[in-house]
């Protein structure tokens, strides 16, 4: 069984649609759908905006589904130079930018107990999803994503972002299922197509279904 999990419908329909023997389960207001894509077992999840119903999902769906690994996959902001909408980044770590507990001193996305900032995602997924984003001709680099509960659009967060991080981009929910992962020792990969850069907001309304559409494509090779 391979969990996959979006944080809204736009992110998870396409999988969803792809889906045969399908089985819909509803646990504290989180559509689950398991059945089948291409030679795979697999559970998609829509979870909700934000690192609190990240969370709650991945927690779920380990406990419930035992998946071999959790894929995160959506959209996200770009922050590295020279990323154009809907390229891919494949995540290498994933931070939470706004953990900050630096008043205590530790360092800005200080993560105590797990005792890090940086979540490593699996090796060979990330082989793997870079290996066919090059079979399908689709721009894709690994990088650092960094999450949180803002939606950044002001450059100069963006900025902040980068310098703490080295980060190539923004989401909401990755740092969150990964760290659930990690607490559970369960591998992960994060996939993300970049909705919005310097356009904010608006390139986000634009281009989410667009960039949406391109982790679909990538993740239907993966099952295959
Ligand atoms: N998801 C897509 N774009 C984003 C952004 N700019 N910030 C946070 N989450 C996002």
């Amino acid at each position: 069984m391979i969990g996959i999990i979006g944080a809204m419908h736009a992110e998870t329909e396409g999988l969803v649609a792809l889906m045969r023997d399908k089985t819909e389960r509803v646990i504290s207001g989180m559509t689950f759908v398991s059945g089948k894509i291409g030679k795979q077992d697999a559970v998609v999840a829509t979870c909700g905006i934000g690192k609190v119903y990240a969370a709650m999902c991945a927690q779920t769906m380990i406990l419930t589904w035992h998946p071999e690994y959790v894929i995160n996959s959506g959209v996200a902001g770009g922050l590295a130079p020279g990323l154009s909408i809907a390229d891919i980044i494949i995540a290498t770590a994933l931070v939470q930018h706004d953990m900050d507990i630096s008043p205590l001193g530790d360092p800005i996305g200080w993560v105590s107990g797990a005792d890090r900032i940086r979540f490593e995602t699996d090796g060979d997924l990330r082989e793997k999803l870079l290996a066919i984003a090059k079979d399908q001709n689709v721009p894709a680099r690994p990088g650092v994503i960094a999450s949180g509960d803002q939606f950044v659009a002001d450059p100069a967060r963006k900025q902040e972002i980068v310098k703490m991080f080295d980060a190539s981009a923004c989401e909401m929910e990755g740092g969150a299922i990964a760290q659930v992962c990690f607490s559970n020792n369960v591998p992960f990969a994060v996939l993300r197509a970049i909705s919005d850069g310097d356009g904010g907001a608006s390139d986000y309304n634009a281009f989410l279904h667009l960039a949406a559409a391109r982790t679909v494509s990538l993740l239907t090779a993966l099952l295959s």
